[in-house]
Order: structure tokens, then C-alpha cells, then sequence
């Protein structure tokens, strides 16, 4: 059984990963600085279902700050068991906010990422995977995209930040041997999700039958993948690639209108649409080829939409009492 540093291990997809390693018998270092991004009840609830778990163990800290990093290191060094990898999914997520608060993006999606991958190289960390994004594809790329569409062109800082952290991903691969594999991931939605992100607010909206923000006239699309998906697929990349970028996303892509009825039925309230603008800064539509995957590490998306929605309206409904307080 090996010994996994997850970063953002309470963040929704970080969390999972988490899990998952835990369930398959391996221990998890877990570290977080809980920042108030969204509500931190969300991540508080996630934390709690891995921490009674005696193969986990949390460390609050900030990847952006050194001398916080260097703490694994002392902690590491007291150990016997090396880390096997380094899974980096502490980042600010998120592409709006990334527009108002650019420096706080670089902070953790670049310097976090630069900090962990010299804890690798100090440390003799063989493997590293990054959590990259399709927002780096940009505008009118090809769909479904494949990873040799251009990422030259960020439309925003999120996406620039994450493209300086899979460039300084290369440099460390290719200075010091660290097997490396990045994974964008397109649109991410599940139980316990990011509340900035369209699945969860449009479950709230409709379930507390509060106006229903749409941007734009609906007809753009996203190709959602199950949060069980993307961690299955991130714990794939733990094998031996030599330096890999990958896309990770939803074979199946849906229009926003088409996904708000699937959501009315499920929940069994109409919606009361509200629309407002187009966001200069929100992709028209995404959808990954995920031929790499398949090719590379055997990876099939196994969650259909109907399935996963069914999955966060039931959680939505079970957690109601604080998810509705839950500001989106
Ligand atoms: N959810 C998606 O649809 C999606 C899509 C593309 C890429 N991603 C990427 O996947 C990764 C995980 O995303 P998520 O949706 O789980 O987001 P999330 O915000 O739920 O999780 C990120 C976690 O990282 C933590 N964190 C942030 N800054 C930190 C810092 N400086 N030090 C320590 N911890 C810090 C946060 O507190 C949070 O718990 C991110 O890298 C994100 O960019 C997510």
C-alpha cells in the first residue's frame, strides 16, 4: 500500500480522490487552508467523512507559502514510508472570480504548484499529477477537443495560471526526471459540488424555488462528467507515464436548457427562469475527447448524466437543512 500527498483534499474533487485512495487501503496525507472561496460548511462536510478514517491524515496549510510546504518535508522526514506521488488539486478555481482577483490564482496555481513540485524534487517524489483545466482551450476549439488543440491563448487568469503551471510541470519533468501527468478536466458536477458552479445553484435555485439566474439564452453547452469519473481517471494517472497532458471530461455534452428540465423533473419543481447576459468571461460550449484517456490509461466516463443528476438532487435533499444556506 503506497503513501499519497492529496492536496485541496477538502475541495470536491480532491476530497473524492481522497476517498477513494482510502477505501482502496493506501494512506493519505490530506492538506487544505480552508479559504472562505465558497462557503466553508462545504468543505467541513467533505473533511468530515475522511478524517474517522486511520489511513488519513489532514494538515491545514497554504501551498502558496514555503515555509508551509516545507512543513510536509519535516513531517515526511520522520516517516518510513516515502510519498509515492504528489496529487495537486489545491488551486482557486473558478473563472469569474479569477477575473476580479487575479493575484490570488497566480499565488496558489502557480507558486503553490512551484513549491510542491521542489517538495518532489527535494523529497525524490517520483510522480506528479496536476489538475489542469479546459478553460485553457479558449474559445473555438474544436468539438470534442483534443489535447493538441491550441492552449496558447488563455481568455482568462485562471486559465493563464494553469498554463504556467502544466509549462512548470515540463521544466521540473524534464530537469529532474519527476513523472508527471496533467489532467484538464472539463465541467465537474456531483454530491457536495463547488456552489459557483452551475449544477449546484440551479439544484438550489430550483429546489428553494428562488429565481434561476441563467446567463445567456441557454442554448450554450458543457460536457459535465461525474465527480466518481474524475477521480477514477486521476487515480489511473498514478502509473508511470513519462510527461503526459490529458483530458479528462464528459462524453456526454448538454445544452444548459436541456439540463435545467432534466433537474425540474428530477426534483419535481418547475424552474423560475431569470435571464440575464451572456458573461464575457464563460466558454460557449465544451466538450472533451477523451481518446488520450482511453488510449493511455483504459479510462471510460461510466456515470450518465440522468445517473449523476439523480445523485446530487438525492445528497441536495438529504443535506437540505444547511446545503440551502449555502450562498451561490
Ligand atoms: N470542478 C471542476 O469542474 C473543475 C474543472 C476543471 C479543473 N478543475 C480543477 O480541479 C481542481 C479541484 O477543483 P475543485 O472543483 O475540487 O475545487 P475546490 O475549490 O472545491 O477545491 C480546491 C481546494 O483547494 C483548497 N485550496 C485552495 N487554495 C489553497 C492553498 N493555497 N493551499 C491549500 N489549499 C488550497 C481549497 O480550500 C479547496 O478545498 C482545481 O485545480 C481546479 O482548478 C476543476
Amino acid at each position: 500500500m503506497a503513501k499519497y500527498l492529496v492536496t485541496g483534499a477538502a475541495g470536491f474533487i480532491g476530497a473524492r480522490v481522497a476517498e477513494m485512495l482510502l477505501a482502496s487501503g493506501h494512506t493519505v496525507i490530506g492538506v487544505d487552508n480552508m479559504n472562505d472561496a465558497y462557503d466553508v460548511r462545504l468543505k467541513q462536510w467533505r473533511l468530515a467523512r475522511l478524517q474517522p478514517n486511520p489511513g488519513f491524515h489532514f494538515e491545514r496549510l497554504d501551498i502558496s507559502r514555503r515555509e508551509d510546504v516545507e512543513r510536509i518535508s519535516a513531517l515526511e522526514a520522520g516517516e518510513h514510508a516515502p510519498l509515492e506521488a504528489v496529487i495537486n488539486l489545491a488551486a482557486r478555481a473558478g473563472v469569474r472570480q479569477s477575473v476580479l482577483d487575479p493575484w490570488v490564482y497566480f499565488d496558489t496555481n502557480l507558486t503553490g504548484t512551484l513549491n510542491l513540485l521542489e517538495l518532489c524534487r527535494r523529497q525524490g517524489v517520483p510522480k506528479f499529477i496536476l489538475a489542469s483545466t479546459s478553460s485553457i482551450y479558449g474559445d473555438g476549439a474544436p468539438l470534442p477537443t483534443p489535447e493538441t488543440a491550441s492552449s496558447d491563448r488563455p481568455l482568462q487568469p485562471y486559465a493563464a495560471s494553469k498554463k504556467g503551471a502544466e509549462a512548470l510541470c515540463h521544466s521540473y519533468h524534464y530537469l529532474y526526471d519527476i513523472d508527471v501527468t496533467v489532467f484538464r478536466y472539463f465541467t465537474v458536477y456531483g454530491p457536495a459540488g463547488r456552489p459557483d458552479m452551475s449544477m449546484f445553484r440551479f439544484t438550489k435555485w430550483i429546489n428553494e424555488g428562488l429565481p434561476l439566474h441563467l446567463n445567456g439564452d441557454g442554448e450554450q453547452s458543457r460536457g459535465f462528467t461525474y465527480v466518481d469519473d474524475i477521480a477514477r481517471g486521476t487515480i489511473l494517472g498514478l502509473q508511470p507515464l513519462g510527461y503526459e497532458i490529458i483530458n479528462l471530461g464528459g462524453h456526454e455534452s448538454v445544452k444548459i436548457n436541456d439540463l435545467i428540465h432534466m433537474l425540474e423533473d428530477q426534483i419535481g419543481k418547475k424552474a423560475l427562469i431569470e435571464h440575464h447576459p451572456p458573461v464575457a468571461a464563460d466558454m460557449l460550449a465544451s466538450w472533451a475527447d477523451v481518446q488520450k484517456a482511453r488510449r493511455l490509461l483504459g479510462w471510460e466516463p461510466q456515470v450518465a448524466l440522468k445517473q449523476g443528476v439523480a445523485h446530487l438532487v438525492e445528497w441536495y435533499a438529504q443535506e437540505r437543512d444547511w446545503a440551502s444556506q449555502i450562498a451561490t
